[in-house]
């Protein structure tokens, strides 16, 4: 008789954790117990990377310590840059924040020990380094001169000007600190239970983080910013829309940014982001994605009664600041993290190693045949 089997793992409860809960009483993700909508309104970024990776919000001295850290390990090894300068144009930069993730665990003085002490002290090192790696890549496959980090910049404003020579306005970097705010945990999806199958055998938090890079990758995951971006440059002008998804809805295709596996009557992240999206395109002078966007989501709403997940206001965001549309998820690497990284202390504080069971079908005994007997 076949057991029950759980494919997908739907609706079970492997662990418990203290990093993040969608609340149903406020109907809220939060991290740490704060409303990411809160924490939005009234932090930057790295505050909440602090409360994610420390359990508490910090005070003015210890966020100036945290920065000064970030700040001090934004400067990548003479191997890891001459690595990325070596990389084939064309690879995708997810694939680059993987191999450049790993090539840090190649480097790290303490990659064996995994100490909570220590694995802090390497998330900091990861945390830093991967926004600069990647800009970096951003711009040698352009043919363009690398920019150094600057100190002087927070975590996003330095990001913006490693990518693109300078700052943009303020609207604009908080949007996208925003954005990074709302990315950054997000409980057990399925690069965080990467993360975590990975150090459930003690293993390191480099192969961790790897490991989640590579599962955050994929269209049904973060990758879906992307796609919404791809699928928004098919419809091209808002007087396509109702056609284009009205199409894809009777060809039963699986429209990109919409459905979630734990919210079902829409995404808590989506109003705040959706709010910033329409800032950011304010600034940018250009409505066309935002008159896509609301017709594309009525719909799917109206026929469907399936909600937009973050996934769909941040891609057109992210591409009217001006990003390449395969940066999008790299983005998305570099917030998410702070969650990964808690996650992994949180799985080595309480192991317990992880390995399921699987209903077997294959063939029944048999006797091996020798090679010329077959
Ligand atoms: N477009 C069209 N139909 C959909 C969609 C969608 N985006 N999402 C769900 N459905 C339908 C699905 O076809 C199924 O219909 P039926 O019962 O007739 O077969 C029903 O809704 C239930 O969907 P499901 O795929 O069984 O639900 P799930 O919980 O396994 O999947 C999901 C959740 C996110 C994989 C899915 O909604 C999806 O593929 N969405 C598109 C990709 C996407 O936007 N991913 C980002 C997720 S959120 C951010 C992140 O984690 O990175």
């Amino acid at each position: 008789m076949a057991e029950d089997i759980k494919k997908g793992l739907l609706g079970i409860v492997v662990d418990e954790t203290e990093v993040s809960k969608v609340m149903p009483e406020i109907n809220s993700l939060t991290y740490r117990g704060y409303a990411a909508q809160d924490l939005c309104a009234k932090c930057k970024f790295e505050e909440v990377a602090y409360l994610i990776l420390n359990g508490e919000l910090p005070s003015e001295k210890q966020l100036k310590n945290f920065e000064k850290v970030e700040r001090k390990e934004r400067n990548l090894s003479k191997t890891l840059l001459e690595s990325i300068k070596n990389f084939p144009k064309k690879s995708h930069p997810m694939d680059v924040a993987r191999t450049a993730v790993s090539i840090m665990g190649l480097e790290d003085k303490e990659t064996k020990d995994n100490s909570s002490e220590a694995n802090l002290r390497k998330v900091m090192r990861i945390f830093a380094k991967t926004p600069v790696a990647l800009a970096a890549f951003y711009r040698i496959r352009k043919g363009k001169k690398i920019i150094k980090p600057k100190s002087s910049l927070s975590f996003s404003e330095n990001f913006f000007y490693m990518c693109f020579g300078k700052v943009p306005e303020k609207e604009i970097v908080k949007a996208f600190d925003v954005s990074l705010i709302l990315y950054a945990e997000h409980s057990f999806n399925v690069s965080t239970f990467t993360a975590r199958t990975i150090t459930s055998s003690l293993s390191d938090i480099h192969g961790a983080i790897t490991g989640a890079i590579a599962s955050l990758k994929g269209p049904l995951h973060g990758g879906a910013n992307e796609e919404v971006m791809h699928m928004m440059n098919k419809i091209k002008k808002p007087e396509n829309a109702l056609n284009w998804i009205n199409n894809a809805l009777d060809q039963k295709a699986v429209v990109m940014g919409f459905g979630h596996r734990v919210y079902k009557s829409g995404d808590s992240r989506v109003p705040t982001m959706r709010e910033y999206f329409s800032k950011v395109a304010k600034v940018k002078k250009d409505k066309k994605f935002e008159k896509i966007y609301d017709i594309v989501e009525k719909v799917m709403i109206e026929r469907k009664n399936i909600h937009p997940n973050v996934d769909y206001p941040t891609g057109p965001t992210y591409h009217l600041m001006g990003f390449d549309t395969d940066f999008f998820t790299p983005i998305f690497v570099i917030s998410r993290i702070t969650g990964w990284s808690a996650h992994i202390l949180e799985q080595h504080a309480a192991n317990k190693l992880i390995r399921p069971l699987a209903s077997y079908k294959g063939s029944g005994y048999r006797k091996v045949v020798p090679l010329n007997q077959r």
